[in-house]
């Protein structure tokens, strides 16, 4: 008898890539210089840990509100005007456990069995086993490595058909660090809202930008209010990827809907966390600001460093902790490569093609999550690796 439901044998479910071969590499006892997985090196800052720790002792141990704390939609309300251009009332917003339950929750309510959604490529795979479990179809749009995978709406007018349902958008994008311009974003929307599509936009390295880029969130484009579930979390720009925590603006004919799921499958966030996030939100800014700047002296290292090696052509990322180095002159696959240096030297690092097949010819370099002393090593041995290819 058939014990697991088609949802699960039937989708491609949660794929690892390389931090799969690393974890169990790591837990066998191998040293290694793990630069494939997205976490943040820094501790989180004191004042969240303190705001945290006064809301437990104050006793916020109990249920809450099922869309959260309404002093933390608050906070994040206020935050969402100034920052994002979002003007949106506290009930619009749902706290959530991360970005990944609000890209679940809102997967869950809006695609139906056969609905579409494209994924622009090279794209964050976890996104997709979402769109299976729902019942949706993942259709790609490869953007192109030539023009710095900028979004070409022709390319993604190609894919839509009259199943298509939403576009997923990564801004800044994991894995190749680019942040969308406003002719760019507004190419997007112009395409949502010709065809009537939802866009479910990513936004969880809205902060982590250098050399002056500006982050544009989709939803406040005109036209864009209405169709559009922003999403922010606390992972990467507060150093916070274990508690968890996380949010979704969604426009008013969606809450009820997203409500249903979140309330079915967590119920709520964590009662005393938004108190830590509230202090995130509304401190002083400097911690923010000083936390990207150690990111952006790792991100000067690596791509300085990348750009030494033989065989390597790394363009500068203007967000993210990801650089996106072309090892195409190697002649390797990117898969192939990845192994070989991780066999060889003990630096992990993830494969282009687990990107989508857009990627190949390409490394994810994560510099956002070591020391940058053991960065310095892991280049070195990165240097002599592809010196002797
Ligand atoms: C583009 C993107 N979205 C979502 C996530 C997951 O965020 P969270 O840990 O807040 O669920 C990540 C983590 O690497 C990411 O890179």
């Amino acid at each position: 008898m058939p014990y697991l439901a088609r949802r699960i044998t039937e989708t491609s479910g949660k794929n690892f890539g390389m931090f799969g071969r690393a974890a169990a590499m790591a837990a066998s006892g191998r040293p290694l210089l793990r630069m494939e997985v997205g976490m943040p090196h820094a501790d989180t800052p004191a004042h969240i840990k303190q705001a945290t720790i006064d809301a437990l002792i104050a006793g916020k141990v109990h249920y809450s509100n099922l869309p959260g704390e309404m002093h933390f939609r608050e906070a994040a309300r206020d935050k969402l005007r100034r920052k994002n251009g979002l003007d949106v009332p506290a009930d619009r917003i749902i706290v959530t456990n991360g970005l990944t339950h609000a890209s679940y929750a809102a997967i869950m309510a809006l695609i139906d069995d056969g609905d579409e959604a494209i994924l622009l490529e090279p794209y964050y795979p976890q996104h997709i086993g979402k769109i299976e479990l729902a019942g949706g179809k993942v259709v790609r749009a490869g953007l192109d490595a030539e023009n710095g995978f900028s979004i070409d709406p022709g390319r993604i007018a190609a894919k839509i058909t009259p199943r298509t349902k939403m576009i997923v958008l990564i801004n800044p994008c994991n894995p190749t660090g680019r942040v969308y311009s406003r002719a760019e974003l507004e190419g997007l929307a112009e395409l949502a809202i010709k065809h009537d599509l939802l866009v479910i936009s990513d936004e969880v390295y809205e902060d982590i930008l250098f050399d002056g880029a500006e982050h544009i969130s989709i939803g406040a484009l005109p036209g864009m209010d209405e169709r559009t579930i922003s999403m922010f979390a606390f992972t990467k720009s507060y150093a916070m990827d274990g508690w968890r925590i996380g949010y979704m603006v969604a426009p008013a004919w969606a809450i009820g809907g997203l409500l249903k799921i979140t309330a079915n499958d967590v119920t709520h966030v964590n009662t005393f966390i938004q108190d830590g996030a509230v202090a995130a939100l509304t401190g002083d800014p400097g911690v923010l600001a000083g936390l990207v700047a150690e990111d952006r002296q790792k991100r000067d290292i690596v791509v300085t460093r990348l750009n030494q090696m033989a065989g390597v052509r790394c363009a500068w990322p203007q967000g993210t902790i990801y650089a996106f180095p072309d090892i195409r002159q190697t002649g390797m696959t990117s898969q192939a490569l990845a192994e070989k240096l991780l066999e060889e030297t003990g630096v992990v690092v993830e494969a282009g093609s687990f990107y989508g097949p857009t990627g190949e010819g390409h490394l994810r370099v994560c510099f956002g999550s070591l020391s940058e002393s053991d960065i310095t090593e892991a280049m070195d041995r990165m240097q002599r690796f592809f010196g002797s290819l």
